[in-house]
């Protein structure tokens, strides 16, 4: 008798590499995966019936009528992501089903991501850029754009998770920063290691220089940054943000910014992807990418690798490598 095959429903377009040891197992029917961009929630439906596992991406949610749609044979949901606020772990828990990510292999990239936003800011590359480009520039004068320096200042992370980690250890490696954090438990190896210290948002926002924030998105941290943090900031911060848009108020930092309440801001992200608040991009202060935070080839590869371990894995009875829930 045939053994039956594994139904893997690939939402959207991805780096091949990485999930090698998954695209070419036998034993897997792979569907989809041809479309750049996420399908349309019917679509979606469709494409998902019959699963038994759903590599899935950020930009969809995926909710209680998703995994419906899949049916009973739904085994596992792997996000392509180190962030997994776009799936309902609730109801997955409900219905049995393994949701799992890719923690780890993003962390470097994304954090070297967070220091080019936080430099750029600090000695305003972009402006600059443009200023070059636009022919403005004349002779060299002293007072000709200048900048921040981050050596010595203090460097508030905003969740000491993987990335924070990294974020902090940039920081204090390179720029001798002083390091507060914010995070829910305290991590007293980190503190000793890269002159760290546990404090209050309040007292991180007060006396932060370079303000970056790398918490998951979650009740409790939406809109955590909002005008009362950010009239709280000192007038030279920067702030940055490589976790996900609605953990500021974009209204609130637009208005902030226009201001110039605060230095600048670096966003890799926004509230309402791929959408920016209507007036940021007038804005000189301010930096964007697109969510390309965990854009290398390499950070590409290993959550590859990891969400064919955690299918296969799943699939195979095995135990989960990165598993949520
Ligand atoms: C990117 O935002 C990720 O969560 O991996």
């Amino acid at each position: 008798m045939p053994q039956k095959k594994f139904r893997v429903v690939l939402t959207k377009k991805l780096p091949t590499a990485g999930l090698e040891s998954l695209l070419t197992n036998k034993s897997m029917h792979i569907v989809g995966g041809m479309n750049a961009f996420s399908p349309s929630r019917a679509r979606l439906k469709k494409m998902v019936q019959g699963a038994d596992a759903i590599l899935s991406q950020l930009t969809e949610k995926i909710d209680g009528e998703i995994m419906d749609a899949a049916g009973p044979g739904l085994k596992i949901i792997a996000n392509y992501a180190a962030g997994f606020d776009n799936i309902d772990i609730a109801a997955a828990k409900k219905r049995g089903i393994i949701v799992t990510n890719t923690p780890g292999g993003v962390s470097t990239a994304v954090a070297e991501h967070a220091w080019v936003l936080a430099l750029g800011c600090a000695k305003r590359i972009v402006e600059s850029d443009a200023y070059m480009r636009a022919g403005k520039y004349k002779q060299w004068t002293p007072g000709q754009m200048l900048g921040l320096e981050l050596s010595g200042k203090i460097l508030g992370v905003i969740g000491l998770g993987r990335i924070g980690q990294m974020i902090a250890t940039i920081g204090n490696g390179g720029f001798r920063m002083p390091v507060l954090y914010v995070d829910r438990s305290r991590n007293v190896a980190f503190e000793k290691k890269y002159s760290a210290k546990k404090v209050t948002l309040t007292t991180l926002i007060k006396k932060a220089d370079v303000i970056i924030i790398a918490v998951p998105l979650l009740p409790s941290t939406h809109h955590l940054i909002g005008a009362k943090e950010l009239a709280s900031m000192k007038s030279t911060a920067i702030l940055v943000n490589i976790a996900r848009g609605p953990i500021i108020n974009e209204k609130a930092l637009l208005a902030t910014l226009k201001k110039k309440r605060i230095a600048a801001a670096g966003l890799d992200v926004f509230e309402n992807e791929p959408h920016m608040t209507p007036g940021l991009a007038k804005l000189k202060n301010i930096i964007v990418t697109p969510h390309t935070g965990s854009a290398t080839m390499r950070a590409r590869r290993t959550m590859g690798e990891q969400a064919a371990q955690n299918i296969l894995c799943a699939l195979k009875n095995k135990a989960v490598p990165a598993r949520i829930c």
